[in-house]
């Protein structure tokens, strides 16, 4: 099995929606041109990458980062992890490792003090996350807007 971890492109966005739909299954589809819409938005976007994790052709798994400018920390800048996801036949093959990997390189190289994500509430999640060198230092608060 070869895994390769590259920045996404817009031959992926299908296997970007079907992984987001194995992450949020109580979603409904997006339709196709509101979905091609965002991925124009987020192609523009500075400082954002979607990664997806390939193995032999297939999307398997993915994760999506910001980085944001920071004015704090000596200007050091903060690098934001969200979606991460490895479709459930290809879990518990290094490939969340690899992602988790490919986040920090990315915060080393643009000279990040910190990468920070929210976990799901799953103890497998957070050994996952303690596996991949993260730790829980802070208590995440989260409001939803209807
Ligand atoms: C969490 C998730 C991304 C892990 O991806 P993965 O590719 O299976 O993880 P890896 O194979 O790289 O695992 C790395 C280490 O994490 C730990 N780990 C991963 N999954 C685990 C599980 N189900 N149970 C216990 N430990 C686990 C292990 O220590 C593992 O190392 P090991 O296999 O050598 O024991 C994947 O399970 C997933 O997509 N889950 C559904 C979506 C989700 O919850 N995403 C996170 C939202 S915050």
């Amino acid at each position: 099995m070869k895994i390769t971890v590259r920045s996404a492109s817009e031959t992926d966005l299908p296997g970007l929606l079907s992984l987001y739909s194995e992450l949020n299954p109580d979603d409904a589809p997006l339709p196709e041109a509101h979905a091609n819409a965002i991925w124009a938005d987020i192609s523009r976007q500075h400082g954002r990458t979607i990664l997806v994790a390939d193995v032999d052709g297939t999307v398997a798994g993915t994760t999506d980062f910001l980085i944001m400018p920071n004015l704090t920390r000596g200007g050091r800048a903060i690098l934001f992890v969200e979606n991460v996801v490895v479709s459930s036949s290809f879990q518990r093959r290094g490939i969340g490792r690899r992602l988790m990997e490919a986040a920090v390189q990315l915060g080393q190289s643009a000279n990040c003090y910190k990468v920070q994500l929210l976990a799901a509430d799953d103890e497998y999640v957070h050994t996952f996350y303690e596996a991949c060198g993260f730790k829980a230092l802070a208590q995440g608060f989260r409001r939803y807007i209807p």
